[in-house]
């Protein structure tokens, strides 16, 4: 086991890997800048980094940035480079999908095209890019028959918390302190987050549709209509055959003594959910962790609902879409060293863990009140600035190996998708040895 462990560290940290992100300090996103990051640990840093708007190991053309002079092992530095309009090639637009085109299928991702590649003198290091990962989960060998709880997924906290049209919305509290994503539902799915965390409430409008009810709320502020996305998981399902976990996780508005307005919600999912998501074996009361990507996928249902069936009035409890909640795990009121040492908690899996052979989602935030006691009132952004790149790098360690959900806010200024893909691609090898049982950390 202490080999395999070993030999873990040494892969990952036998080269300096180089990425570009997303800075979450943009306006909109369009105006967000890129940023280059390199590391943890690199024993050797390159002699000097370029950014391009083209493939460089196919092309001659010069960087659009260059950067010498790199001293530190790990770092992260801020470029001038604006994203400007993505598109997502290969049908995987949000406007596509209405066409009877079948997305192309990206076993290693889609480069979008911006570049980053790592030199020693002429000699090319390495070479990464921005990346769309629509297909990663079914495309990844060997983890298509593990149970999902030994899967390492990616996920958004407060996912439905983002903005459409930022000239439309005008409040400043929604802007700064309730939007927790850059990029909507559809991105997100096409950009490689396989879980996705709602916060539903109520408010009854004098609308035809009972859909029209219910809305995204983050805190106590309503953002984007819950239908919308809801359709919007159901298209990238139906043309992609991902897992997708898509987690009813609070109620802050209008549900509470009102078993009549969770009893409509749920008859919201089933009309726009019901052919897709897994119908999971009431007989023998099973959880829905225990299965695996394979049986989603031969039910040709691979979308997975985690819904608190307590609340709704029997019989409906019983429904065969609903899947019993998982634990949840959530940083939210702690600072940085606290956090560390509950990953250390969660993350070992000792006999005194929370966590044991079970399904869990760990949320990686930190809340408005954990910034209460400093002098200034951060914003979701510069909480999730300083946050969420310690987590991606914490996670690129044995930490990995013990991860099941993990959900970020933001999560655009990391590379947490090829961490999640590189941690399960040893993960199904480690299974395919038979060693695999639960890794025990030293501390
Ligand atoms: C390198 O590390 C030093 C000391 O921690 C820091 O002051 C400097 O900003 C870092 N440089 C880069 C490019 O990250
Ligand atoms: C965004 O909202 C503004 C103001 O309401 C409107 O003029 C504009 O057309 C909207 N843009 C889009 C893309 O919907
Ligand atoms: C549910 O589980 C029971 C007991 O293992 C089994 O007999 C039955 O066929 C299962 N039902 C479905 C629909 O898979
Ligand atoms: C469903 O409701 C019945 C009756 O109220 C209750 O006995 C049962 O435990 C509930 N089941 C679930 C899964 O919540
Ligand atoms: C984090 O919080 C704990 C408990 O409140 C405190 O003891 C510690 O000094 C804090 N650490 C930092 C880095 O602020």
């Amino acid at each position: 086991m202490a080999l395999w462990l070993a030999l873990y560290i040494k892969l990952s940290t036998a080269n300096c890997p180089v990425f570009l992100s997303i800075s979450v300090m943009g306006k909109t996103l369009i105006d967000s800048c890129l940023e280059l990051n390199w590391g943890p640990d690199c024993y050797e840093p390159p002699e000097w980094v370029g950014i391009y708007r083209t493939d460089p190991s196919v092309s001659n053309l010069l960087p659009e940035l260059r950067m010498d002079g790199i001293q530190n092992r790990t770092g992260r530095l801020q470029t001038h480079i604006k994203l400007g309009k993505l598109h997502f090639p290969g049908g995987w637009e949000k406007q596509d999908v209405h066409e009877q085109l079948v997305p192309t299928k990206y076993a290693k991702g889609k480069c979008l095209p911006y570049y980053v590649a790592s030199y020693r003198g002429n000699e090319l290091l390495t070479v990464d890019c921005l990346k769309i990962q629509p297909n990663w989960l079914g495309q990844l060998k060997g983890i298509a028959e593990l149970p999902i709880k030994h899967l390492f997924l990616p996920g958004t906290h407060a996912s439905g918390a983002f903005i459409i049209n930022y000239s439309k919305t005008k409040s400043l509290l929604v802007k700064d302190y309730l939007v927790a994503q850059h990029f909507d539902v559809w991105s997100q799915l096409v950009f490689g987050i396989r879980y996705l965390d709602l916060s539903v409430g109520f408010k009854h409008l004098d609308s035809s549709s009972e859909a029209d009810n219910f809305w995204l709320v983050n805190e106590n502020m309503f953002i984007n209509p819950l239908v919308d996305v809801l359709r919007d998981v159901r298209r990238f399902v139906q043309r992609s055959g991902e897992l997708v976990i898509l987690d009813f996780s609070s109620f802050p508005i209008g549900f509470y003594k009102h078993p009549e307005v969770y009893s409509s919600l749920f008859h919201l999912i089933r009309q726009e959910l019901g052919d897709v998501a897994y119908e999971r074996n009431v007989s023998i009361n099973e959880h829905c962790y225990e299965r695996c990507y394979m049986d989603f996928k031969l039910a040709e249902r691979p979308l997975l609902i985690l819904f608190p069936t307590q609340e709704l009035p029997h019989p409906e409890n019983e429904s065969l879409l609903l899947c019993n909640p998982w634990k949840r795990f959530s940083t939210s009121y702690m600072n940085i060293s606290q956090t560390l040492d509950y990953m250390r908690l969660l993350f070992s899996k000792k006999k005194d863990s929370p966590v044991q052979d079970e399904g869990w989602i760990f949320h990686a935030i930190s809340s408005i009140e954990q910034t209460l006691n400093s002098h200034k009132l951060q914003t979701a952004k510069e909480r999730a600035a300083l946050i969420n790149p310690k987590i991606n790098q914490w996670l690129k360690g044995p930490w990995g190996l013990n991860a099941n959900i993990v959900a970020l806010d933001y999560f655009s200024n990391t590379n947490i998708i090829d961490v999640v893909i590189t941690a399960n691609t040893h993960k199904a090898f480690l299974a395919s040895k038979q060693k695999y049982i639960n890794l025990e950390i030293l501390e």
